[in-house]
C-alpha cells in the first residue's frame, strides 16, 4: 500500500508543487494549508509522515508539532520541517518540539523525496522492533493496602481468558512481605528476589522463568519475596532495565503491580510503560497523595493519555467522595472502579484462591473484566 504524506503549508503554490512531485514518486497525498486544518487532517487521517512548514499565521509549525505529541494516534508520526527557516536557532527548535528532519527550501527535489523516503524506511524499522515488544501495563496504587495486588492479579487472570493464546507474565515489585504467591496458594517460590541476590543477579531467561508460577497456560506470575526482611542487594534502576527488556521480548502483556514509592527501579519501569493505571481508593487523603504522584508522572515526562485512574472501593461507605469531584481535582479520566465486595475478598484471601477464578460471574469479576476491556482498547 502507498504510504500517504500530510502537507502542511500556508503557501499554496509550494503545497501544489511539492505534491505533484511526492505523488509522482507514488505517495497518497493530501494537504492542509494551516496549522489548525493540518492537525485536525493529521489526527483524523493518521498520515505515515507529515511535511510541516513552519512560519504559518495562526497555529505556527512548532505548535502543530507539539500538538501532534500529545495524541496516542499521531505521537509517532515522523515529521519534515520544510521551511525557509534557514538559521540554526530555528533548526534546533525544530528538533525540540519532535521534528525528525529538517530541509530548508528551496531545495533540490531529489533531496525532498531522498529524506522523505529515508525517513519512511527509518520508521518502519522502528516499528518493526516495537511490534516486537510486549505491552506493558503497570497497576500503580496511590498508597499502600490499597487493592492493587488483588486487582493486577484478578485484570491478569481476566486478561488470560480473553486471549488465552497470548503469553502474559504479572510481575510484583516490593521489596518484602509479597502477597501475589500466597493470594494463589502457593509460597514455594522466592521469585524476583531469588534472583536478585545472586552474584552476579541472574536475569537470564531461563532464571527468569524458573522464579515463575506457571499459574495457567499463557499466564505467569513472578511474584516478590514473601519474607518481610527482604532481600539484598535491591533491584536497581539497571536491574530493572535489563528485567523490563528480557520480558518484553518474550512476553505479549507484561503487568507491573509496582508499591506506591517511585524509586529510581519504580520510575525506569513507569517510563517504559505503555499505560500506568493509578489505583486509588475514594478518599480525600489519598486524593491528596493522587495529586502529588501525578506530579511525579508528569516530572518524569509521562505522557498524559498514558495514565487512567481505576477507583477501588474497599468498603460501603456513605462518605466516599464523588467521581466528578475526583476527576476535577485530578485533572485525569476515571476508566473504571472496582466495587467493594469484603466478603468475596475475605473468602479468597482465605482460600487463596483469585475471586475471577472462583467466582467468574460476582460483580467484581465482571467490573474487572470491563476494565481489562477498556485497557485494551487504550493500548
Ligand atoms: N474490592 C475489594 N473489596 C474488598 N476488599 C478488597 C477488595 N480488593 C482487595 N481487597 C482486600 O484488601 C486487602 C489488600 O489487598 P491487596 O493486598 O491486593 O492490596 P495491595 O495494594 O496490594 O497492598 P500492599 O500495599 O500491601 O501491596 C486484602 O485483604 C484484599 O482481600
Ligand atoms: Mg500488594
Amino acid at each position: 500500500m502507498p504510504h500517504t504524506i500530510l502537507i502542511i503549508d500556508n503557501d499554496i503554490e509550494a503545497l501544489r508543487l511539492i505534491g505533484l512531485m511526492l505523488k509522482r514518486k507514488g505517495y497518497n497525498i493530501q494537504t492542509a494549508s494551516s496549522g489548525e486544518q493540518g492537525l485536525t487532517r493529521a489526527i483524523e487521517t493518521q498520515p505515515d509522515l507529515i511535511i510541516l512548514d513552519i512560519m504559518m499565521p495562526g497555529m505556527n509549525g512548532y505548535e502543530v508539532a507539539k500538538e501532534l505529541s500529545k495524541y496516542p494516534s499521531t505521537t509517532n508520526t515522523p515529521i519534515l520541517f520544510f521551511t525557509a527557516k534557514d538559521t540554526l536557532p530555528y533548526k534546533i527548535e525544530g528538533f525540540q518540539v519532535g521534528g525528525d528532519d529538517y530541509i530548508t527550501k528551496p531545495t533540490h527535489p531529489a533531496e525532498l523525496t531522498t529524506r522523505v523516503k529515508a525517513l519512511l524506511q527509518r520508521t518502519a524499522r522502528q516499528q518493526k522492533v516495537a511490534v516486537q515488544h510486549g505491552k506493558i501495563i503497570a497497576f500503580l496504587p496511590v498508597n499502600g493496602g490499597t487493592g492493587n495486588s488483588t486487582l493486577s492479579l484478578n485484570a491478569a487472570i481476566s486478561l488470560n481468558h480473553k486471549d488465552p493464546d497470548k503469553k502474559i507474565v504479572l510481575v510484583e515489585f516490593k521489596d518484602g512481605s509479597g502477597s501475589l504467591s500466597l493470594q494463589v496458594g502457593n509460597s514455594t517460590t522466592r521469585g524476583l528476589q531469588e534472583l536478585l541476590t545472586q552474584a552476579p543477579p541472574q536475569l537470564t531467561r531461563e532464571a527468569i522463568e524458573g522464579q515463575m508460577i506457571h499459574y495457567s497456560t499463557g499466564l505467569h506470575l513472578l511474584p516478590a519475596t514473601t519474607d518481610p526482611a527482604g532481600t539484598a542487594p535491591l533491584l536497581t534502576k539497571d536491574l530493572a532495565a535489563s528485567l523490563h527488556a528480557r520480558l518484553t521480548a518474550n512476553y505479549d502483556y507484561l503487568l507491573f503491580d509496582l508499591p506506591p514509592s517511585v524509586t529510581p527501579p519504580v520510575s525506569e519501569l513507569l517510563q517504559q510503560a505503555d499505560y500506568i493505571l493509578l489505583t486509588l481508593a475514594p478518599d480525600n487523603i489519598t486524593l491528596t497523595l493522587a495529586q502529588k504522584m501525578l506530579h511525579q508522572l508528569q516530572k518524569l515526562n509521562i505522557r498524559e493519555y498514558k495514565i487512567k485512574l481505576a477507583l477501588v472501593y474497599r468498603a460501603h461507605t456513605a462518605s466516599a467522595i464523588t467521581h466528578e469531584h475526583i476527576k476535577e481535582q485530578l485533572h485525569q479520566d476515571i476508566l473504571g472502579s472496582i466495587p467493594p465486595v469484603p466478603n468475596l475478598a475475605q473468602e479468597s484471601w482465605t482460600t487463596q484462591r483469585p475471586m475471577v477464578t472462583e467466582y467468574p460471574t460476582s460483580l467484581l469479576s465482571r467490573q474487572v473484566e470491563v476494565l481489562v476491556d477498556d485497557i485494551l482498547e487504550q493500548l
